[in-house]
């Protein structure tokens, strides 16, 4: 008998590590993790096995098929935005490749445990590519308006779910016997994500998130994008929330593979003066830098989240001053005067 498991990919990485917490708090299924990189050793106690290696090396992949049962997979590694734009082949290997390698791997899974795995995919506001000068309707944009991303990384996001979408309702369609069962693919498309225990990497809405943890050491930060500048953020527990409560909706209430869902749309400048509420002695200019400005202008200023809110119950816990007064400013307060 395999073990039953369930696996994280890029568990090393920002959501990686609030996901392992929350899948050890609900008391749940024994934990396997693939990344690049080690896990920190607190979050290697916490999971079953880590292996260190790549989702692109099919060994690896064959290896973990042989020995576990894997019913649920979240699988988050990624190249982010910025470093994807430096090393666009890299994040095409990474991204697509990773991510067609998993699906590949959900299958046989599938196939050999005869009932649908769980696939949970992260993309992207990236997955967007809204024309110069027009305006977000109050309401946000639903999730097939202006999908024509302008970067490596919004095109890969995209293709990975219409990848999802294909492995979850048409794989292998032309076969004389039908499939016995499709991958259950499941996906949100992420606004910017502000954790107070890590700071990401590689990433194009990372401002806000420096700008917080900069402040809080004590150290300078210039903002590369224009004070009016305005994307769509959520606080970290409530994204993991909203994946694990997106994870465990009965099927037939998904009426879509992929939700956008957001928290809060705030102005960088308004992010600058939360910090100096909080810290009144941060120094946080502005030095805007035009490329990576327009990557963010061609993200949504607000996205459209009712079909999140009406079929699976979506309901974020953090507004934008309860991100900042309630999780944000008190943990990493905290954080940095312990050193
Ligand atoms: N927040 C990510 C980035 O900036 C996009 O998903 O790359």
């Amino acid at each position: 008998m395999r073990k039953p498991v369930v696996l994280i990919t890029g568990a090393a990485g920002e959501i990686g590590h609030a996901l392992i917490d929350h899948l050890v708090a609900d008391g749940g299924q024994a934990i396997i993790t693939v990344d690049l990189r080690p896990l920190e050793p607190e979050f290697d106690a916490k999971v079953t096995r880590a292996f260190a290696g790549s989702i692109l090396d099919h060994a690896l992949l064959e290896s973990i098929q042989a020995e576990y049962a894997v019913d649920r997979i979240f699988h988050l590694a990624a190249l982010l935005s910025t470093r994807s734009e430096f090393t666009p082949v890299a994040a095409h290997e990474v991204n697509v490749r990773g991510t067609l390698n998993l699906l590949e791997f959900a299958a046989a899974q599938t196939r050999s445990h005869g009932a649908p795995v769980t696939f949970f995919y992260p993309s992207s506001i990236a997955a967007y590519g809204i024309p110069a000068g027009i305006e977000a309707p109050p309401t946000g944009w639903t999730e097939i308006e202006h999908t024509l991303p302008t970067t490596m990384y919004g095109c890969n996001k995209l293709y990975c779910e219409h990848l999802g979408r294909y492995y979850a309702h048409h794989y292998k369609q032309l076969d004389a016997q039908p499939q016995a069962g499709h991958v259950d693919f499941r996906s949100l498309r992420f606004p910017g994500l502000i954790s107070a225990h890590t700071v990401p990497s590689g990433g194009t809405s990372d401002y806000a998130p420096d700008m917080i943890h900069a402040a809080a050491q004590g150290q300078a930060y210039e903002c590369f994008v224009r004070p009016d500048t305005r994307i769509p953020f959520m606080a970290m527990p409530d994204a993991v929330d909203a994946i694990l409560a997106l994870s465990a909706a009965p099927r037939e209430q998904l009426t879509q593979s992929v939700y956008n869902l957001t928290a809060f749309d705030p102005t960088a400048d308004e992010i600058r003066s939360l910090v100096l509420q909080a810290f009144p002695k941060a120094n946080i200019g502005y030095t805007i830098d035009e490329k990576r400005q327009r990557i963010v202008d061609s993200w949504p200023q607000r996205v459209n989240d009712t079909a999140a809110r009406e079929d699976w119950g979506l309901a974020p816990r953090y507004d934008l001053d309860a991100a900042f007064g309630e999780y944000l400013i008190p943990i990493i307060a905290g954080r940095y005067a312990a050193g």
